[in-house]
């Protein structure tokens, strides 16, 4: 199908009164097979693995190991697949990149600069993903407006020039304390941390605590001075 083709049936048939649930049911059925799942293991991703393994929607899921996660979140990964009995698949940087980096840069260079993190999310999170989404039409995340300045105004799908594919967030505009309600309804596994003022959770030594009050995301690369970090995932 075409840009022009898959935009027109979403802008038909993707509405914000669907549920969750509905919305990937009705991806799967336009495309079968074609539609991916990237989990971080946050608990948006956590509620949206959910209801594809309990509703058993035929949609991939994916994860994205850098390498440098918290434990917490690794351990999560055999809980979450030992639970449903389902497989995540599991991308990883390519090994002689990450040692190249390290080699010339240290294993620290991301405190560096904005340039130097950027370089290092390239190599662990943004090659991986290249590859984890080749052969797909529609990539759904677990991307909330809430979560910052910078996703406030997202709509539920857009176009991803770079991947040329159609991204769709079914949990854009629920509220932390609804997710945080279904996690504890349906006793969905989920990161520990989350109980440990850990709001967004990313690699460990790019993510910190937030305290109240902080925005959502001031815990991801805190030592940057931007209200727009992103890295290279969602731009
Ligand atoms: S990030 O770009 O800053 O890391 P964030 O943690 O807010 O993203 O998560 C937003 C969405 O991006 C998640 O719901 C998920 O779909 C995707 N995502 C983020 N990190 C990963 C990862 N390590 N593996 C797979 N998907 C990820
Ligand atoms: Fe590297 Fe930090 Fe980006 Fe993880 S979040 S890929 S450790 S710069």
């Amino acid at each position: 199908m075409t840009k022009k083709e898959i935009l027109t049936f979403a802008e038909s048939e993707l509405h914000t009164e669907l549920s969750a649930v509905e919305l990937l049911q009705v991806l799967v059925k336009k495309f079968p097979k074609k539609v991916c799942f990237s989990t971080s293991l946050g608990i948006e991703d956590q509620l949206i693995t959910h209801f594809i393994f309990e509703n058993e929607i035929p949609i991939d899921i994916f994860t994205l190991q850098t390498e440098r996660l918290f434990e917490e979140t690794d351990q999560l990964l055999i809980e979450t697949q030992a639970k449903y009995k389902q497989k995540i698949t599991v991308f990883e940087p390519r090994k002689n990149k990450v040692e190249e980096l390290e080699s010339q840069k240290g294993k620290f260079s991301f405190y560096d600069s904005v340039e130097n993190r950027k370089e290092c999310c390239a190599i662990r999170k943004i090659e991986p993903l290249n590859r984890a989404l080749e052969n797909y039409t529609i990539w759904v995340t677990g991307i909330r407006a809430e979560h910052s300045e910078n996703r406030q105004n997202m709509p539920l799908f857009e176009w991803d020039e770079a991947h040329q594919m159609l991204k769709v967030h079914p949990l854009l505009h629920w509220r932390a304390e609804e997710v945080k309600n279904k996690i504890k309804k349906f006793q969905i596994p989920y990161n520990l941390l989350h109980d440990k003022g850990f709001v967004s959770i990313g690699c460990k030594p790019c993510t910190r605590a937030i305290k109240e009050g902080e925005d959502f995301r001031a815990g991801r690369w805190w030592w940057e001075n931007s209200s727009k970090k992103e890295c290279g995932l969602h731009n």
